[in-house]
Parts: structure tokens; C-alpha cells; sequence
């Protein structure tokens, strides 16, 4: 069924939004331009089943027969994140209940409880008729579950009952809730399982057990929603795939659960446009491709990618620079998507999303931007065969956890640390030393790697622990930080000195912390360099470690910051406390001279270069997410895929977001 791996470009269509003269011409525009794959279909419900049980697929149909005709294959979205009126009419039990008890009514999207008994029926019922309609379609390739899933915060009945089920199947009586949560403090101890609800109000400091179960809770909702549409598409139409398509992280809700599901992960990539944003914007970008590909540890899809100024939901943003929309379509394949769908063919002239621009503008002249995407798709489609199965295999992976992320969210630790923006700052240090690098679950197989950076795992797993240790004690090197071994799974503090289970592993034990927020401190590593560093200082006690940097202020100046510790073949780095970017770099420098992992210490700022192998051959993407031209001093010869095909030494100029694709005889 491994339809799904082809290096091509997509457009998002709503048929629906258009009159039904327009679709054949841009059917033929689509063909034209190079485009192989057409999204549509999911907030189409209203149109699908326009009154109870009237079923009429016959728009799509002849839709998707025009794209048939111009070779173009078809995904089809469920319609589930936008119920119709008639329904939510009939049973508002489909409708979110806010904590403060008011409805979140229909009339954008969202509009439903995942727990809903209506939707579940309704729900099952459209998605059986239109995958039975659409199984044998020959245009017809894939699913998308949904549209962008995300927590709904629903407090209805059901969700009440729903989150009851769920902690006595995990706690299997009420004592033993109280015992997990600690709720003795403050009275808080329940005599009856009616008595545990979702969190309705009052103050915001509710017992973080309780917290932390209650989002646990929601994403499970979300998975097991998922899996009734899974179960459905799978049974109907077993030769086609399914995929959704995940968005703006930091996301609470449990990617990898949901991802599990799937055949292949997508992402909604909108990059920031604004000129103030070139110095962070392009880093994160790249964050984010690498959270998607960490999901299902394999390249993935983009299903939705920045056309055009976004706006609607506020003031628009900036139209995208000429090159922009090129080379950040550029930087997902380089960093492992296959398919990039674009959103989306035309802005919409009517609803709250018509200043959200897509290729073509609402005057339906084809413009810079469509010239731009044009120019992309005939690029991918000449290299598709030479990249297709081609893949991105790293030595170095961060870490990256929910239930971290959802723990430091709900007791933020101190001003200025936030779990995921310190993953930025790693993944932004590699970034810029060229160094590729996998984001996944803190819980995966950690074989293949030589270097695993882990921030903060402020919640101690045991797995976890004899996974990092058996990975530094085999030859790995790991890194790990302040706010390490403080809580158990069900965020209650551990009575042991921290790293806690890592302690063993990383020859160090904290002594006493101070959480100095943004206050800039000072650390000075043993070959007398200075660098700052806020957030928290960890005051070290090394028991087999020896000391990296000690601080240089405070009542703690001369004691260890930093430590690395000699375990088994490995070592495993303590950092104590946040240090600035370029400790980050310098130290990732040293470790990847010291490991032989590739890397490109001298790129400019805003440049990438990410690998993608197939085979022994290696395909070298440099990118300038700059306004600026750039240059970059390559050692070795370099040959470019992507224009002449011929030879080059020396330096390679890339204009403002100017994209190059290269072999380069390395080794
Ligand atoms: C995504 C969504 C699309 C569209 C786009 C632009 O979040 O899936 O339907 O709304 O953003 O706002
Ligand atoms: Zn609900």
C-alpha cells in the first residue's frame, strides 16, 4: 500500500467553495503547473449529508472525476471537525460544555466533544458511507482523520463519566486515586467516585496529579476517537492510507499515541513571514519538521503549507519575500517530507478565512507567488525520482515528551524555562552547526545514536532511566539537565537527591538549587572561558564526575555547574544550569569532532543543510532562509542536482532564500 512515499506537490481544493464552472479549468491550471495530489473534503459534512441521513457524494464525484482526468490523485479528508447544523440542532450533546458551563457553539469549527455518544454514531456513519462511496475510486489514495486535532477542554456528562472510566481503570479504586494524587492535602480526598470531576474552575492551582491526569485523559479521548475512524477506513478501504495532519507545536495533546495509528504523519507548516522573525523563525520551522518526522520515525507528509500572507483569524501577517514559499518547500523535503500539499489553490471570497491567502488571489489571476510555486513544481517533479525513498538518518536525537511538557506547564518551574522553548535552544545550536538531528518520544529505542541530548526530565520513568544508562554505558554520550528525577509518572515529588535514577549514571547529586528566572548568571569552564546562563543553578556535588564549569556568582561561585561523568564506554554531561546559545554550540562542536558526526560549523546565519540518504548516496539540501545572500565555504567538491548538474569547489553563493541541492564527495 506504499502509495504514500512519492516526492510530489499537492494544493488543498475545496470544490464546494467554488462554483462548479471553475473546477475544470483549475483541474487542467493544476496539471499544468505539475501538481499530482488534491486535499479535499474535510469540513464538507453539510454537503455530504445536508439533512439527516440524505446522502449526496454526487459534487465530489464529479470533482474528483475532473482531477482523474488530468492524472491528478485525490486525499480525502473525514468531515468530523465541523458538524453540520441539522445535527448539533438535533443532539447539542455533539457540543463542547466550557468549564464555566456555557456551550461552544457551532459556526466555526471544533464543535465537538470527542466523547459524544451523536458524534460517535453520526460521525461513523458519514465516514462508513463515504469510504464505502470512495473505495474503489482509482483516483483515490489516502485518508485524513479529521482536521487538526487538538484538546477540546470539554466538561459535558460524558466527558465527566468518560474521565471517571478512564482513572478507574488505571487506579482501579478510589483509595488508591487518593494515595497517587496525594489528595489529603487540603482535604481534598474523595469518598466517592461522583465526587471527581473535570476541573470546573475555581482556583488555577488544582493538585497537579489531578492536572496532569486530566490532559492524559483528553488525549487518550482524542485516540480512541481517532481509532473509530481508523477502524472504519481501514475495514472499507483497506489498500488506501491514512495520515492527519498535526500542527502548531508545542502541542499538548500526545502526538505519538495518535501517530501510532497512522501510516504516515502530516504537518500544517505556516512559517512565520515577518522580517523580525529571520533570526528565530526558520529554526523553529525546522524544529517542528523534525517533531513530525519523530513520529513515526520515518518522513512524513505536509498537508497544509503557507501559500500566501496568512491572515483572518487577525491582521495579516507579511506576503511571503520573493523565494520564500520555494525554499521553505525546500526545507521540508530536505529535512524528510515527502508529499507538500499547499494551502491552498485560491483565497476564499467568502467565510472568516478569506484573508488567509492561498496561491492564487481572489482576482483569480495568477500572480508572483503562483509563478513561484510553479517554478518549485517542476523543480520536484524532475528530482522526484532521484529523492524518492530517500531518508533522513541522524546520529544525534533530543528527547521530546508530553508529559514533561504538560507537568512544567502545569507548575511552571520559574520564570524563563519553558520545556519546549529549551528545546528550541538545542535543536537551534545543532541546527546551526549543521548537525542533523532526530526529535523523538522520550520513550523510544535509542540504538543507532551516538549523542541524546534529554532537557529536563522532570518526571522520572524507570524504563527511561535503564534505557539513557544502558545507552551511555554502550558507548553513547548523553546529556542531561536541571530539573532531572524531581517527580514520579503521577507528578509527586521523589525523595532522593536529583538526577535521581540518573544519578548513578551521571556521577553527580545535587546539592541545593536556586531558581535564579532570568537573572543572568555566569559559568567558567575549566579552559578559563566565561559564558552566561539563567534560568536555574543546580549546586553540584560530584561523586565520580569530573567538573566541566563551575559558577562564577553567588553565594555558589567555584562550585560545579557542569560535570561530565566516564560511564561504562560513555559519558554522561549534568548541566546544571541554562547556558547561552553559544556554550551550546561550542560544546556540541567538541562532541561532534569527538564522535566524527557530520557537522558545518561555519554556516552564516540562517542557512540550513540537511541530508537525505538514499543508500550511500547522500543529497545535500543548503537553504538561505535569509533576505540576504549568503555564502558558504564547502572543503570539498559539490555537485548540484537541482541546476547545472557539473562540479563546483569553493564557495557556494546562495541568494535571499536561495535553495541549492548537492552530492558532495565527503568521504
Ligand atoms: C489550518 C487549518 C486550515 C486553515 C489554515 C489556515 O489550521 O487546518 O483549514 O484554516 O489553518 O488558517
Ligand atoms: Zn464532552
Amino acid at each position: 500500500m506504499n502509495n504514500f512515499s512519492k516526492i510530489q506537490m499537492g494544493v488543498d481544493y475545496y470544490p464546494e467553495h467554488w462554483d462548479p464552472s471553475l473546477w475544470e479549468q483549475d483541474a487542467i491550471q493544476m496539471k499544468e503547473v505539475g501538481v499530482k495530489i488534491v486535499r479535499v473534503g474535510e469540513f464538507a459534512w453539510s454537503r455530504f449529508e445536508p439533512e439527516e441521513g440524505q446522502f449526496n457524494f454526487e459534487w465530489l464525484d464529479r470533482a474528483i472525476h475532473l482531477f482523474h482526468r488530468q492524472g491528478i490523485q485525490i486525499v480525502i479528508g473525514t468531515p468530523t471537525h465541523t458538524p453540520p447544523r441539522w445535527l448539533t440542532e438535533k443532539c447539542p450533546d455533539i457540543l463542547p460544555i466550557q468549564a464555566n458551563g456555557h456551550t461552544y457553539h457551532a459556526g466555526v469549527r471544533g464543535h465537538r466533544c470527542f466523547n459524544s455518544v451523536s458524534l460517535h454514531s453520526y460521525g461513523s456513519r458519514i465516514i462508513e458511507k463515504l469510504t464505502l462511496h470512495y473505495k474503489d475510486h482509482p483516483a483515490i489514495i489516502g485518508w485524513q482523520t479529521d482536521n487538526e486535532f487538538s484538546l477540546v477542554y470539554c466538561h459535558c456528562e460524558s466527558c465527566n463519566e468518560q474521565f471517571r472510566v478512564w482513572l478507574q481503570a488505571k487506579y482501579g479504586t478510589l483509595e488508591q486515586l487518593n494515595q497517587e494524587w496525594g489528595t489529603v492535602v487540603w482535604s481534598g480526598e474523595y469518598n466517592d467516585w461522583s465526587q471527581v470531576t473535570t476541573p470546573f474552575g475555581g482556583s488555577p492551582h488544582q493538585n497537579p496529579s489531578y492536572q496532569l491526569d486530566f490532559y492524559r485523559f483528553q488525549s487518550a479521548c482524542v485516540e480512541q476517537y481517532q481509532q473509530t475512524q481508523i477502524e472504519i477506513i481501514r475495514r472499507n478501504c483497506p489498500e488506501h492510507f491514512i495520515t492527519h495532519n498535526f500542527h502548531s507545536y508545542p502541542q499538548k495533546l500526545d502526538l505519538y499515541p495518535l501517530g501510532e495509528q497512522l501510516d504516515v504523519a502530516a504537518f500544517d507548516y505556516y512559517p512565520n513571514t515577518s522580517p523580525d522573525k529571520t533570526s528565530t523563525g526558520p529554526y523553529s520551522g525546522a524544529l517542528s519538521l523534525d517533531v513530525t518526522r519523530g513520529i513515526k520515525r520515518r518522513n512524513f507528509w505536509i498537508m497544509e503549507q503557507l501559500s500566501g500572507p496568512p491572515g483572518g483569524w487577525g491582521p495579516m501577517w507579511r506576503t511571503p519575500y520573493p523565494g520564500f514559499i520555494r525554499a521553505y518547500i525546500w526545507q521540508t523535503i530536505a529535512r524528510g517530507a515527502d508529499t507538500v500539499v499547499q494551502f491552498r489553490w485560491r483565497s476564499a471570497t467568502m467565510g472568516a478565512e478569506q484573508f488567509w491567502h492561498g496561491l492564487i488571489d481572489h482576482s483569480n489571476v495568477p500572480g508572483r507567488r503562483f509563478e513561484e510555486f510553479s517554478q518549485v513544481c517542476t523543480e520536484v517533479n524532475t528530482l522526484s525520482r532521484l529523492l524518492e525513498g530517500s531518508i533522513v538518518r541522524n546520529d544525534v536525537a533530543i528527547l521530546h515528551s508530553h508529559d514533561q511538557l504538560v507537568a512544567l506547564d502545569i507548575q511552571p518551574q520559574v520564570e524563563g524555562l519553558d520545556y519546549y522553548e529549551n528545546i528550541k535552544q538545542w535543536h537551534r545550536a545543532l541546527t546551526k552547526l549543521g548537525i542533523g538531528t532526530d526529535v523523538i518520544n522520550w520513550t523510544e529505542n535509542l540504538s543507532g545514536y551516538k549523542l541524546i541530548i534529554a532537557p529536563s526530565l522532570y518526571l522520572m520513568d524507570s524504563t527511561v532511566a535503564t534505557s539513557l544508562e544502558a545507552f551511555a554505558a554502550a558507548g553513547g554520550t548523553l546529556i542531561i539537565t536541571h530539573r532531572s528525577g524531581v517527580k514520579n509518572l503521577n507528578n509527586v515529588c521523589l525523595m532522593e537527591p536529583f538526577p535521581g535514577m540518573l544519578s548513578h549514571c551521571a556521577g553527580v547529586q545535587v546539592s541545593e538549587y536556586d531558581p535564579i528566572a532570568n537573572s543572568l548568571h555566569h559559568i567558567i569552564t575549566a579552559d578559563e572561558q566565561t559564558y552566561s546562563s539563567t534560568q536555574w543553578c543546580d549546586i553540584l556535588h560530584p561523586t565520580t564526575a569530573e567538573v566541566v564549569a563551575s559558577y562564577h556568582d553567588d553565594f555558589y561561585a567555584g562550585k560545579a555547574a557542569i560535570t561530565v561523568n566516564s560511564f561504562g564506554k560513555g559519558k554522561v554531561y549534568y548541566l546544571g544550569t541554562h547556558p547561552e546559545e553559544n556554550y551550546m554550540k561550542s560544546l556540541l562542536h567538541q562532541l561532534a569532532v569527538a564522535h566524527d558526526i557530520p557537522h558545518f560549523p561555519d554556516l552564516p546565519e540562517g542557512v540550513q543543510i540537511s541530508v537525505r540518504m538514499r543508500d550511500s548516496q547522500a543529497f545535500f539540501f543548503l537553504l538561505n532562509l535569509s533576505r540576504e545572500s549568503r555564502s558558504i565555504v564547502l572543503d570539498h567538491p559539490y555537485k548540484s542536482v537541482l541546476y547545472d548538474g557539473l562540479t563546483h569547489e569553493g564557495t557556494l553563493t546562495l541568494e535571499p532564500y536561495g535553495v541549492d541541492i548537492c552530492t558532495i564527495e565527503l568521504y
